[in-house]
């Protein structure tokens, strides 16, 4: 395995991503990681990543001298070359001018680090500091026009390091320079697969859980339902799973569920249908946060409720994933409460369970590549991600039933468009908002006034940023045209062209 020292680069999750793609294990921890720890995670190889500081500047983050000479070979990437170069005695200082974007790169030396590469690289640079004078002992084995040393390497100690960002896209060869690092110098193998995942996570899960039992809650979302199949595949019968219909459902999500997981797994599955009780809470509600804050706390009374009624329980199981795990190193400081997300983040406090999470060390295309291997059926794989609030904080103002309908249907129109159309996959999120407003309209010889639906669909990677998609024009018309068509009620439709920042994805 190899470990990943983060100095709170952007691109550091990408790293990861890029190795665990070449089907090597590796882990992301902060640079401060004590020297005991790294030598007990006995990484076969260290990566320095990038980072936003300079290393001559007072209280940069830096690394011990000891962390580069412990053994596994090293590759310093951007920052992480510059530090080394800094710890081995070179001097690093501001370049003449910020390199950005794509350049071209001259390799002077073809035996490691850039084997089967071409004498001339497109690469990916990003980076306002350069190495003045190299440290001793180690040689340059590539540069740019405006950075002599863009890549060097001690072969002795087997150090290196790279300017540039083999890590992104835009540097074509560097998944090669890549695996160059992992399989020529480090000696891995590429061993890391869903397959092998499944095979050794069913079998450490057996032998945690012994002949305990597990409750998980199950949403029907990616990550719940590869929990719930991964425990049931190693535990069969002694994993129960409560699935809490709480009102604010798209169409037919409920009974799609309860359908998949008790015919097709066999999966012990409590149903509880608290649609009631979830209206009842939200009546006259119109601040989202209190939308959250109640829908939130209802979940968990009302699974605590079921769970106590299991008899003797052990463990919770969460589909917690490796985002929500790391300990990114940021500079930025603690960031501001935009939403309340995660509304069952709650349940380990209130309940005296002990928490599993097979899939905290995986990556989301890691957790549908094991939902694949698992036999989930390909719509669940790839569904989009829907809020725990549900479409109550797509229900601008008050929640009623009359308005849950409109816009479940609305919601309905758009899924199965876009599914038709083929960009459901293509697209980070697809729904439907309604609005609090009516607007005029003219259906047959009659002025209507009626209500508005908001189309919302976006770009995106990780929910973090994400842009308006650029649907075909046919295809919104047609959303449009059956949204108004079809859906009483509704005599307007538009389209929401913000991005986030400075909007959010959801409108609430
Ligand atoms: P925003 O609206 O903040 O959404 O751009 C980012 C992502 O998070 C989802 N989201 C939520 N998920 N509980 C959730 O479980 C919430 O309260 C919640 N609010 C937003 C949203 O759908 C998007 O994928």
């Amino acid at each position: 395995k190899v470990l990943i020292l983060d100095f709170g680069s952007q691109y550091t999750q990408l790293i990861a991503r890029r190795i665990r793609e070449l089907q090597v294990y590796c882990e992301i921890h902060p640079y401060l990681m004590p020297l005991e720890q790294i030598e007990a995670f006995a990484p076969r190889g260290i990566i320095l990543s990038g980072g936003p500081r300079s290393v001559y500047e007072p209280g940069a983050p830096l690394v011990s001298r000891e962390v580069l000479e412990l053994g596994p070979p090293v590759l310093g990437i951007c920052y992480g070359l510059q530090l080394l170069n800094h710890i081995l005695g070179g001097k690093v200082s501001p370049a003449a001018s910020r390199e950005y974007g794509r350049k071209n790169f001259t390799i002077s030396d073809h035996q490691d680090l850039f084997a089967g590469l071409s004498p001339h690289e497109s690469v990916w640079m990003s980076h306002g500091d350069h190495i003045d004078e190299i440290a001793p002992g180690l040689e340059i084995i590539g540069s740019s026009d405006t950075c002599p040393a863009g890549a060097v390497r001690d072969q002795r100690r087997r150090i290196f390091g790279v300017q540039f960002h083999p890590e992104v896209k835009h540097t074509p060869n560097g998944g090669k320079i890549l695996a160059n690092f992992l399989f020529g110098i480090c000696g891995l193998q590429p061993l890391w697969n869903m397959r092998s995942f499944v095979e050794a996570t069913t079998q450490a899960l057996r032998q945690k859980i012994g002949t305990e039992r597990v409750i998980c809650a199950l949403s029907g979302g990616v990550d719940s339902s590869v929990t719930a199949v991964l425990l049931h595949r190693a535990i069969g019968d002694r994993l129960t799973c409560i699935f809490v219909n709480n009102g604010v459902l798209r169409q037919g999500e409920a009974e799609k569920v309860v359908r998949l997981f008790r015919e097709n797994y066999r999966l012990n599955l409590v149903y509880v249908d608290a649609s009631k009780s979830f209206l009842k809470l939200l009546e006259g509600i119109v601040d989202p946060e209190e939308k959250r804050r109640r829908i939130g706390r209802e979940f968990i009374r009302v699974f605590a409720e079921e769970a106590g009624k299991l008899g003797q329980v052990k463990y919770l199981a969460q589909g917690t994933l490796y985002p929500d795990v790391i300990e990114s190193v940021s500079f930025k400081g603690p960031s501001a409460t935009i939403k309340t997300h995660h509304n069952v983040g709650g349940l380990p406090e209130v309940m005296p369970l002990e928490l599993i999470e097979p899939l905290r060390e995986l990556f989301k295309d890691e957790v549908r590549e094991v939902g694949s291997e698992l036999g989930l059926p390909e719509e669940m794989i790839w569904r989009h991600p829907f809020p725990g609030p549900g479409l109550a904080i797509r229900i601008l103002g008050e929640v009623t039933p009359e308005r849950l309908a409109i816009l479940r249907q609305a919601d309905a129109i758009v899924l199965e468009e876009m599914k038709a159309a083929g960009f459901y996959r293509q697209v980070w999120q697809a729904f439907a908002v309604l609005l609090p407003i009516k607007t005029v309209g003219v259906m047959g010889d009659e002025r209507t006034y009626e209500n508005v639906i908001a189309l919302r669909v976006v770009d995106s990677t990780d929910a973090m940023t994400a842009d308006w998609s650029r649907l075909p024009y046919d295809l919104l018309a047609r959303l449009a045209n059956r949204i108004i068509n079809e859906v009483k009620h509704v005599n307007r439709v538009v389209y929401d062209i913000s991005s986030k920042p400075p909007s959010t994805i959801e409108w609430e």
